[in-house]
């Protein structure tokens, strides 16, 4: 049998996306609907699970689509709708929650890191969430994920999963396993003022990340104050083991010029990191600043984003009712 390749991601409409979120996972949907078909979702389910206040999650919903589209999503190749417009998202989720085990979900790290020591006032839905995650990518039967590494362990309980019901309900093949995407090099971008911390929307400081709405002042800005290293800038990457913040600073220069690393610490090798400071500015100015000008645009057509989420719904509603009357019928539910 021949499986039909099908991407889904999803993103959590809490609030600025940045550079993380575009290098780790966007940038990745826009170059895969040229391949393949794509499933976009803004996962507000996904943000509940820690109190959102109701005016901002939508305000955030529609940003995070005006994003999408000014990343280069096009809602006429892709569907781009929000994750609790359609409802077979919560009824997957709940099967889903009678098939993974508690002993799986106790390994996942990143709700030990959200919880942190308050695991007793943590919401029962952050708990969960990797369930939710699974049945958004089965509820379409998906192929591949697109994601960053911190999604990693969470697209593996998906596939346990998957593997488990298919066992269980004696469908061998019924869900796809699917295969996480994750970019090489740029599967974790790290905080500007702490390499061992991934850059995150969470984090207090707005000098640890580059906003896609940052102005080209904000950018220089916050490169300039960016950690790096107080030695010259070396010729291998080995020096650099060490130094999380400078092969950080060094990677994402990388990845926008498209230029290899060995490549990069030849040019540079023996400058200061200030040189490179200045020339990484340059290039995040160009790339991120028509993307943020493009995103305020949008929203000032909130009609429009609208009409995008409904149209997006639709599409998905029919391959997600489709999927979930065999599903249903699987699980003997009538
Ligand atoms: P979130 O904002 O947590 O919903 O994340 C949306 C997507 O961005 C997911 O695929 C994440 O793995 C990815 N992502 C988030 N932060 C980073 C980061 N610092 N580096 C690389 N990818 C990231
Ligand atoms: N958990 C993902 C994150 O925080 C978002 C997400 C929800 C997702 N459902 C998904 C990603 C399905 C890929 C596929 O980044």
């Amino acid at each position: 049998m021949i499986k039909k390749k099908l991407v889904f991601s999803g993103v959590q409409p809490t609030g600025n996306l940045h550079l993380g979120n575009y290098l780790g996972a966007i940038k990745n949907f826009v170059a895969l609907q040229k391949e393949m078909k794509c499933i976009y979702c803004v996962v507000d389910l996904h943000a509940i699970t820690v109190f959102q206040k109701p005016h901002q999650l939508q305000e955030n919903v529609l940003e995070t689509v005006a994003s999408f589209l000014a990343t280069g999503l096009d809602p006429n190749k892709s569907i781009l709708f929000n994750q609790s417009s359609v409802s077979g998202h919560a009824e997957l989720a709940w099967i889903l929650n009678c098939v993974s085990r508690i002993g799986w979900l106790n390994r996942m790290t990143q709700f030990k890191d959200k919880a942190g020591s308050e695991k007793e006032k943590a919401s029962v839905g952050l708990y969960i969430y990797p369930n939710l995650m699974a049945a958004d990518i089965l509820l379409y039967k998906a192929t591949h994920v697109p994601v960053g590494a911190d999604q990693k362990q969470h697209l593996e309980l998906s596939r346990d999963i998957a593997q488990k019901f298919n066992n269980d309900f004696n469908c061998k093949n019924f869900f796809p396993m699917p295969e996480p995407l994750i970019p090489k090099n740029v599967s974790r971008i790290m905080s500007l003022r702490d390499g061992t911390k991934k850059m995150s929307k969470s984090e207090d400081s707005d000098y640890s990340r580059i906003n896609l709405k940052d102005s080209a002042d904000e950018i220089i800005k916050k490169i300039k104050k960016a950690k790096s290293d107080s030695e010259q800038i070396p010729d291998n990457l080995k020096s650099l083991e060490k130094k999380p913040e400078a092969l950080n600073l060094i990677n994402i220069y990388s990845e926008i010029t498209k230029n290899s690393l060995d490549k990069v610490l030849n040019e540079m090798s023996g400058k200061e990191y200030s040189f490179l400071k200045t020339k990484l500015s340059e290039v995040l100015i160009n790339e991120v600043t028509p993307i943020g000008k493009e995103i305020k645009k949008l929203l000032g057509d909130k009609v429009y984003l609208g009409q995008i989420l409904k149209k997006g719904r639709e599409k998905a509603n029919i391959i997600a009712e489709e999927n979930l009357k065999n599903i249903r019928e699987k699980v003997g539910l009538i």
